[in-house]
């Protein structure tokens, strides 16, 4: 290969190469339901439902984010999850911080991320389940 189509080879592939690295599958199932932060014995939890019409057999990602950043965070121990909650406490530590939290289903099939509102560790709701 000649050096001049090498670099032209290299000239298309930069071009081609971040639409390619973009092209996510589409997640067509719903989206997990009653995305809520709860607290119970000191620890934080993030619970939802099954999305509508399935509930069987999804495993579940979370992750988080502090408030004003833009990066959400792999929540290491909710990465591969059959239940539906994720204790969040080592996340949360800081009670002078907002965050959010998310959830989607990577398995079977996957879904759009559900967000929760901003909270924070020291406000977040006392439920009795
Ligand atoms: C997931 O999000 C994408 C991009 O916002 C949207 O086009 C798609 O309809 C969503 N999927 C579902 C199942 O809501
Ligand atoms: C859920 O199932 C019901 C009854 O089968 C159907 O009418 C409805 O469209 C389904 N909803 C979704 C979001 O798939
Ligand atoms: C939180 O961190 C402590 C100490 O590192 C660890 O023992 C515990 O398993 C962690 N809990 C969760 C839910 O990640």
């Amino acid at each position: 290969m000649s050096s001049s189509s090498f670099s032209c080879c290299w000239c298309l592939l930069s071009i081609f190469l971040p639409h390619l690295l973009s092209a996510k599958p589409k997640c067509t199932l719903p989206c997990p339901q009653d995305v809520a932060i709860y607290s119970k014995n000191l620890h934080t939890f993030l619970k939802w439902s099954p999305p509508i019409n399935v509930s069987k057999g999804l495993v579940y990602r979370c992750q988080y984010k502090v408030y004003g950043e833009e990066q959400w965070v792999n929540i290491q121990k909710c990465m591969k999850i059959k239940t539906n909650v994720c204790d969040l406490s080592n996340e949360t530590i800081n009670y002078k911080e907002f965050y959010f939290a998310r959830v989607k289903v990577t398995h079977p099939g996957c879904s759009n991320y559900s967000r929760t509102e901003r909270f924070s560790p020291k406000q977040s709701k006392s439920l009795c389940i």
